[in-house]
């Protein structure tokens, strides 16, 4: 296998299988073996006659190949004892010290197993309010959250990743304010991503600056009215503070909820990515759209067979991977392979700009991004429904969006742009839909370790037209980006731009691209530069509300002391 030096690090730390010493027993072929071979076998589910050999060797050679990977739940413990696969749980918060130490424990279970859990806290009652069993008061959604916190910190994910949690309140919470401010101090809940759950009476009322009403998790009674306008200033100032809280889009959210027929969705995973029922999991995958490029005459363009073709392998993998699947608890088993969500994305988009020298910020750009979402959307349904054929429809199908489209889906959504933070770098790529943070940069990967790299297509480019120099490729790690570098080309610096090179609006007008065709949501990071005002976070806001996106997430440079990801000069 050809990997980097980086890949064979991440690899070494924390994927590859260790005896009880600590010393390494298995070879990354060897571990792409195991998954292929563990994942494979599903089909024999289904088939009795399946050729499990053939579809090993497939799966095999795509991950190998670097096209294809899954989340790395699975490549960490697929054919293992732990079993457990994917990356992506939502846990229900129930108004009750039972429901709400009952989600601990389960959150603990899963972060062991490496996955991350997205909770709503809305249902529980607002600090202050009575508490009918003792007669003292409730301490509200933002104290257990804290507790939550501690768990979580006392948990490192089975030796293998810290363990990730998201936080949502909705709007109409009582105590949404203490919530929108209660990451103010980076300091604190520092296992959490949190994001304001938003509705679209909400909304209506910021346009119009009306107030809306709050309304008593517990009674359903209305507990107050707040100026519309006002909180969503507080929740601008706060990320406009630190990146901190995200919002989502609710009711959009369950516009396009698949199943409304079994329950609504409160939550999302920790990234944002994946919104889901209680007690769904779901597995996601990605494709190197890097790897599925063919050469012309003259220069690069997308090879849509062979994407297609890998499209329908992928589709296959994750399907197999619900089946072949060790669930940390039976509810989350039996809710998973009720509407059998997979999230099939891409990394590498940056990549393969710079290869077709399209920029990212430009209507090329984003026709692209359209063009090559919708085809995988379209190929993965396709493949959805092939499997339906022998495997049959998803259960909770009656009464789903599909049954009234007529769609014979074995899965209820198939499309997810994950971030891939660790699957990119086994696989060379750039991350997810995200333009590149620098042509050349450290990262903070796993806590503390540190790697340098300096993009290889920019080395090729820089090579190729004769302005390469050692001294060059460092003066672009201290800047961060090449527009105030003389000496490279203006064709190159436009190619080769960098996430703040790109204005917010593209940024958003990308990540509005993909989910366009995407059936859960986009994980993507809005960046600001450091001078950005209130005012500029407020328009994004806005303009993401208006072009559809189911969230956004924004960091303004500099904004927080530990950026995972920096460039030389700020170190
Ligand atoms: O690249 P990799 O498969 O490791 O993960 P990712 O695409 O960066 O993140 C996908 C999802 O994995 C996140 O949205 C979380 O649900 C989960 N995750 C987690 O639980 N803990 C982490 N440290 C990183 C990711």
């Amino acid at each position: 296998m050809k990997l980097s030096n980086n890949a064979i690090t991440v690899l070494e730390k924390r994927y590859l299988t260790k005896d009880l010493e600590g010393r390494l027993v298995e070879t990354p072929e060897e571990l792409f073996k195991r998954v292929a071979k563990h994942i494979a076998k599903a089909d024999s589910i289904y088939n009795s006659n399946a050729d499990i050999e053939k579809l090993e060797e497939e799966f095999y050679n795509m991950m190998t190949n670097l096209e294809f990977m899954p989340n790395s739940p699975t490549l960490m413990n697929a054919g293992k004892e732990l079993g457990q696969l994917s990356a992506c749980f939502v846990l229900p918060v129930e108004d009750s010290m039972e429901g709400i130490f009952d989600a601990i424990k389960n959150a603990a279970l899963i972060h062991k197993s490496g996955g991350g859990t997205g909770f709503s806290f809305s249902r529980l009652r607002q600090r202050g309010s009575t508490v009918r069993s003792t007669g003292g008061v409730a301490s509200g959604p933002i104290s257990f959250m804290k507790v939550f916190n501690a768990a979580t910190e006392a948990v490192k994910q089975g030796g293998t990743r810290r363990g990730a949690n998201m936080g949502i309140l909705r709007i109409d919470h009582p105590d949404i304010e203490e919530f929108i401010g209660c990451k103010s101090d980076t300091s604190e809940i520092t296992n959490f991503n949190i994001s304001i759950g938003l509705t679209e009476e909400f909304m209506k009322a910021v346009e119009n600056n009306e107030t809306y009403k709050l309304i008593d998790p517990h009674t359903k009674a209305i507990a107050g009215e707040l100026n519309a306008k006002k909180v969503f200033n507080h929740i601008v100032d706060m990320a406009w503070n630190n990146g901190e809280p995200g919002i989502i889009f609710l009711d959009r959210i369950n516009k396009a909820n698949p199943t409304p027929n079994i329950g609504e969705i409160e939550s999302t995973n920790p990234c944002g990515e994946q919104p889901l029922l209680p007690y769904e999991s779901c597995n996601l995958g990605s494709i190197n759209l890097g790897k599925m490029i063919k050469e012309t005459k003259d220069g690069y363009e997308i090879d849509y067979n062979k994407l297609g073709e890998t499209v329908k392998k992928a589709v296959h993998f994750l399907d197999n991977v619900i089946d072949m699947n060790k669930y940390p608890l039976d509810k989350i088993d039996e809710m998973t392979k009720l509407t059998r969500k997979i999230g099939l994305g891409v990394m590498g988009f940056a990549d393969v700009l710079f290869m077709l020298k399209i920029p990212y910020n430009s209507e090329e750009g984003v026709e692209l991004a359209r063009n090559i979402m919708k085809f995988i959307d379209d190929k993965s349904k396709e493949a959805s429904i092939e499997l339906a054929k022998v495997r049959g429809v998803f259960p909770a199908y009656d009464g789903s969006i599909f049954k009234k489209k007529g769609l014979n889906l074995r899965n209820s959504t198939t499309t997810t742009i994950a971030p891939t933070g660790t699957i990119s770098i086994i696989a060379g790529a750039s991350s997810g839909v995200e333009p590149l943070f620098a042509i050349s940069f450290v990262r903070n990967v796993m806590d503390n370790d540190k790697l340098l790299e300096v993009h290889p297509l920019f080395e090729k480019v820089a090579k190729e037209r004769g302005f390469y120099s050692k001294e060059l490729m460092e003066r672009i790690a201290e800047e961060g980006t090449l527009a105030h570098i003389e000496e490279i080309p203006e064709d190159i610096k436009k190619v080769f731009v960098t996430a703040h090179d790109i204005s917010p609006e593209w940024h958003i007008k990308m990540q509005a691209a993909f989910q366009e065709y995407v059936d859960n949501a986009v994980s993507k990071t809005v960046n600001f530069a450091n001078e950005a005002t209130k005012k500029d976070v407020e328009e994004v806001y806005v303009l993401a509300y208006k072009l559809g996106c189911k969230g956004v997430t924004i960091y303004r440079d500099g904004s927080r002391e530990n950026q995972v990801l920096s460039t030389v000069k700020k170190e």
